[in-house]
């Protein structure tokens, strides 16, 4: 698929020579769907000096190929080097001191080279890689090794976007590996090819046309994943369909399972606790029951029969209605470690999700998945990962960081953050979300110690641990531009990247991929950076500032809802979370409240407990304060809400000042695509400032601070908002 970059550097030169078919190509031009390609477009090099460097590299490439990995990693050099110097790339398969680029594992590098590398090599386990220029017989070659096939992939994709971001050859030296082992999607698809929470169209697994059909997207959609790390993807929704275990669709599943290998991708499905009722007629799934566990046995033999890589299974359990282990009075522990049992022999794992609250517990919602699993530390068979969300909510535009990190010690425990933005303005908000993930990943849990952050728990060091895993919900769906928002690729993209390399920041994430996907101009990238790196605080301040958080509309999460209470369960109700009321606003958190603060380690947890000391940004997260309350500005409590409203409104607004300089840089239908996005953006942010405001007035009974706008609707028209039909949720066909 040709990118807007490529065609138009085609276009230039088909006008040199004097071709006279320019009204046909723009044309062709027009209709280009951009943004298939995602950061992989590979755009030719115009920098003479540069095209010089990397052609000289280009003139002579041993790559050793004999495998299916090796294959796909020579295919997208091919692919990757062609498109950027705009020539065709071959590849010798003869060693020699003339080649000016070797690739190949350690086990087949010239004994020469093999000097300069062994010792990176000894470092990098089986992901890892080395891209280095050594110095053989007086000349540079430039090598990619790695101890497995898979680093030589990553080696590849690492080193065609180190061009990509038009960076110098000379004296290369990257050594790099993993540093977390399960990089994981987790797509939350139906089988009838809806999308819980997907706001880029439909599922892109085709079960019907399956497995005969294998649609080009799988491959395009694993180079993807493996440019930036991913390795294991959960192909279907956690509120699962146990029919994706029977026959008929595990052989569709093999031939994903197969698309994606030679990418390095393990396939990993939900399993529907009560399948063996559903689908093998028994009349328990009680996981004590020795049927059921043999139940469970051979569906394992039988998937591996088809599938001998198979990740494993995610499971959702007496988790919002969905069955599980407590159905028979068992716990978690009996649960996992009974599917544990049946994947061991195969090397399969368990990942058991904590996204856990009960309507028979009155505590607090954001305690309760602390209070059951913590207790289990420990008790989890070696193949089990508990899965738990960044905060102890739901993927809130800011939540603290969950207290369960680093409170088992003696579990693996894997996160769970959300790319997909259901509470983050769909697929019409830029919201970059890697500055999400890092302050997530960034943040001290105290529990060792100063500097005992959530990086660690995650990545294993804290605790001394080797499996370790970080799961992103996906945003990807069968819009052309697989995520619905083109600025929505940058949190697939920033997601992979921080679950290779949990200490990456967000800025230099933001760097790479604009780079990678649009241009190296430096007056396009600093201004682009700026906005991707604040984008996440305007949404902040335009939903939920100062710690507000879960005040959206029901069900879909569209829009503001603050007003909704009349759910059945008290904590799907907004007003469950802010609390409003006439002397002030928030949840009380402390001891004088629901106590969760007891969750978190000292010093944090008396941080958190005094609202002088606790970070502003999660102040009405723990605090339940009167309107007139003095914020650290000399805001009252009111006043510094509504003006954090309008904050948000006016990032927005410069959000759009930034994109209308960029016009210049890039193609016209792209600058116009994130300009009517950003429309939207700014006409929801209003309305959210416009419908909280005024909700919550009704309670302060104070006029709106000078700067903010007055709203031009009443409050009873924004309740009156339904929307039956909002993306995300599964629509009903009767
Ligand atoms: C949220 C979301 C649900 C989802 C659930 C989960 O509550 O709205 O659709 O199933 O999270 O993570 O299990």
């Amino acid at each position: 698929m040709p990118t807007v970059r490529n065609l138009k550097s085609k276009l230039t030169s088909l006008m040199t020579i004097g071709v006279m078919i320019l009204c046909c190509t723009s044309q062709t031009f027009g209709q280009v769907p951009s943004g298939y390609d995602l950061w992989l477009g590979y755009g030719k090099i115009e920098n003479v000096e540069l095209l010089r460097q990397y052609e000289q590299a280009a003139t002579s490439i041993y790559f050793q190929n004999n495998s299916e990995i090796l294959e796909a990693a020579q295919k997208e050099l091919k692919r990757g080097l062609g498109s950027m110097l705009d020539r065709a790339v071959d590849f010798t398969d003869s060693f020699s001191t003339a080649n000016s680029m070797v690739i190949a594992k350690k086990a087949g590098l010239d004994k020469a080279i093999m000097k300069s590398v062994a010792a990176d090599l000894d470092r990098i386990g089986k992901e890892g890689f080395v891209i280095k220029s050594v110095q053989l017989k007086d000349k540079d070659i430039l090598v990619i090794s790695a101890n497995e096939d898979i680093g030589i992939l990553y080696g590849v994709f690492r080193l065609l976007r180190f061009m990509q971001g038009h960076k110098t050859l000379s004296s290369i030296s990257l050594v790099d590996a993993p540093k977390i082992a399960i990089r994981m999607l987790n797509h939350w698809d139906n089988l009838d090819r809806t999308v819980e929470h997907g706001y880029a169209g439909f599922s892109l697994w085709n079960w019907q046309k399956l497995p005969e059909y294998i649609d080009r997207r799988y491959i395009d959609y694993a180079r993807a994943n493996a440019s930036i790390g991913i390795n294991a993807v959960s192909l279907t929704n956690v509120n699962a369909n146990a029919l994706i275990l029977t026959p008929m669709y595990l052989e569709k599943v093999r031939a994903l399972a197969e698309a994606f290998r030679p990418y390095g991708i393990k396939v990993y499905l939900t399993a529907r606790f009560s399948a063996p009722i559903e689908i093998g007629g028994l009349r328990s799934a009680d996981p004590l029951n020795a049927e059921v566990q043999q139940w469970w046995n051979d569906k394992a033999e039988e998937i591996y029969a088809q599938i001998p890589d198979f990740g494993g299974f995610l499971v959702k359990a007496n988790s919002e209605g969905q069955p599980g282990p407590q159905n028979y009075g068992r716990n978690h522990v009996d649960g996992a470690n009974m599917m544990a049992r049946a994947l061991q022999p195969f090397d399969g794992k368990v990942i058991w999700r904590a996204f856990v609250y009960s309507e028979h517990d009155a505590d607090d919602r954001a305690k309760q998945a602390y209070s059951e699993f913590v207790p289990y530390d420990g008790q989890f068979m070696e193949n089990v990962l508990v899965q738990t969300k960044n905060g102890a909510i739901d993927f809130q535009p800011r939540e603290p960081f969950h207290p369960m990190f680093g409170a088992m010690p003696n579990t693996p425990l894997m996160m769970e953050f959300q790319i997909t933005q259901e509470y983050l303005g769909f697929s019409t908000h830029l919201v970059f979300l890697p500055k999400l993930f890092e302050e997530v990943l960034d943040a001290d849990t105290y529990l060792k110690g100063k500097g005992s952050t959530v990086a660690k728990v995650i990545d294993g060091s804290l605790h001394d641990k080797k499996m370790t895993g970080m799961a992103g919900v996906a945003n990807i769906g069968t819009d052309l531009n697989w995520t619905g928002h083109p600025f929505a690729q940058a949190n697939w993209y920033g997601f992979g990247r921080l679950a290779w390399d949990p200490y990456l920041s967000s800025e230099t994430i933001a760097d790479e991929w604009i780079r990678a996907t649009f241009s190296n101009d430096p007056k396009f990238v600093g201004p682009v950076r700026k906005m991707l790196l604040t984008s996440r605080e305007a949404v902040v301040n335009y939903m939920n500032p100062l710690g507000l958080h879960h005040i959206f509309d029901t069900g879909h999460h569209y829009g503001p809802g603050p007003w909704v209470s009349e759910l059945s369960r008290p904590e799907w109700n907004p007003t469950y979370y802010h609390k409003a009321d006439e002397y002030g606003i928030g949840f009380d958190r402390t001891p004088t409240g629901s106590n969760a603060t007891e969750q978190y380690a000292e010093p944090l947890r008396s941080m958190l407990n005094d609202p002088k000391t606790c970070p502003e940004e999660y102040l009405l997260w723990f605090h339940h304060l009167p309107w007139d309350y003095t914020l650290r500005n000399g805001h009252t409590l009111w006043d510094g809400i509504a003006l954090k409203y309008q904050e948000g409104v006016d990032q927005v607004q410069d959000m759009r000042t930034t994109w209308k300089n960029m016009e210049p840089y890039i193609s016209k239908a792209q600058h116009e695509e994130v300009w009517m996005l950003l429309e939207i953006q700014l006409k929801e942010a209003r309305w959210w400032r416009d419908a909280c405001l005024l909700y919550f007035q009704t309670y302060s009974k104070k006029e709106l601070p000078e700067g903010v706008e007055k709203p031009t609707r009443t409050l009873e028209y924004f309740k009156s908002l339904k929307f039956l039909f909002a993306p995300g949720i599964r629509p009903r066909w009767d």
